[in-house]
């Protein structure tokens, strides 16, 4: 199959390249490369060819004789999304939109889009299913669910989107995160010794590896059309419906010696439960191979590798606002995000 997949340069495309390598099919990347300075460790493994591009500027032409997209280029959490609001409609919903509309009639056959558990958003008691209603808390999450109703719209015979909603994601990549839940706990307690949780711990928070998150991609772009086509599904395990609590805990043992705190309860209003039975069904090649202390020990294992420091976890880039508001302010991207040209430096004139 021939592949574009956006968001190539990001924490979970950095994972997925070498994958789509290895099922064999014929992959490009497109990426406009927002946080290109964050690159934690190197994996030794082959990755597609990354065109810079943001999507916003791709043409029809450009998606001509692709079969299959895998859309994961937006501003990637809620955090982000409250920021800026707007933008994040232009990039995540408008954008987005625009962009499927443009492979759809390019003759792209299938469009694999990232969508997210965070439109469950404060879910009280309830374990949300794909059918569930929705509490978007962010601009983030509302505009996942605007990109849902939009492509679902756009389904025909020829044209196949699929929902993947993705529980938060934890684990190594090259292009790290460490705005993360369970990223950021073990960051902060390697280079620490102390777990901190801001909250008192009590949101519950989904979390699936971004080994799994891509193995889910692998199996909606080869399913049957007839099992998927349409379809949200959420992406992570039962047995991983944790609180942030039992995620710190977790972290705390494997970072062994680490203490543990809380803080007040925080105004983040995000708790969901949510159940994964449907992907199973639907993709029954599906199952999540990572587990919380599994991935801990991952991250344990490259943290002693790099010998991670302080500076490094805390550098702008793997954490993803804080890289925005650097570029921005330093006016390396312009409101809209896309970058500004390099000024000319003219040289003083010379008085004869
Ligand atoms: N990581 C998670 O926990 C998680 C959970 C649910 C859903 N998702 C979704 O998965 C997708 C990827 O997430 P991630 O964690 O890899 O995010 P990320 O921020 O690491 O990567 C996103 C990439 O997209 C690129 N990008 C952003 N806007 C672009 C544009 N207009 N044109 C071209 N490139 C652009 C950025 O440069 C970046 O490399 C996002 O849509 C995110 O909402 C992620």
């Amino acid at each position: 199959m021939r592949i574009l997949y956006t968001g190539a340069d990001g924490y979970i495309g950095a994972v997925l390249g070498p994958k789509l390598l290895g099922r064999g099919h014929d992959v490009t990347g497109i990426d406009t490369g927002l946080y290109r300075r964050g690159w934690l460790f190197d994996d030794g493994q082959t990755r597609p060819m990354v065109i810079s591009k943001d999507t916003r500027q791709l043409s029809q032409a450009d998606l001509v004789g692709i079969d299959a997209v895998v859309h994961l280029a937006e501003l990637s959490n809620d955090p982000l999304g409250e920021n800026d609001p707007e933008i994040t409609m232009e990039i995540n919903h408008r954008g987005s939109v625009d962009f499927a509309r443009k492979c759809k009639a390019a003759g792209v056959g299938r469009f694999v889009y990232a969508s997210s558990c965070s439109i469950y958003g404060a879910a009280g008691d309830e374990i949300k299913s794909e059918t569930s209603s929705f509490e978007p808390q962010t601009a983030y999450a509302r505009c996942k669910i605007l990109v849902e109703r939009d492509l679902r719209e756009m389904v025909d015979p020829h044209f196949t989107p699929i929902f993947l909603r993705n529980a938060t994601a934890f684990g190594a990549s090259p292009r790290q995160r460490f705005d993360l839940v369970l990223n950021n706990l073990a960051g902060f307690a390697f280079t620490t010794g102390k777990v901190r949780v801001m909250s008192d711990g009590t949101p519950c928070r989904p979390l699936v590896h971004v080994d799994d998150i891509c193995q889910a991609i692998l199996c909606a772009l080869e399913a049957p059309r007839e099992a998927v086509c349409g379809e949200a599904f959420n992406v992570g395990d039962d047995a991983q419906n944790y609180t942030v609590r039992e995620i710190a805990e977790i972290v705390g043992r494997t970072f062994a010696g680490s203490e543990v705190s809380y803080g007040p309860s925080g105004p983040d209003t995000r708790s969901y439960r949510v159940s994964f039975a449907k992907i199973k069904k639907h993709m029954p090649s599906f199952r999540c191979q990572w587990s919380a202390e599994r991935g801990a020990l991952q991250l344990k294992g490259v943290f002693e590798r790099i010998r991670l420091d302080d500076a490094t976890f805390n550098a702008a880039p793997f954490t993803r606002l804080s890289e925005l508001r650097h570029l921005r302010s330093t006016e390396q991207l312009d409101p809209r995000l896309l970058w500004t040209p390099i000024k000319e430096m003219l040289p003083a004139a010379v008085n004869l």
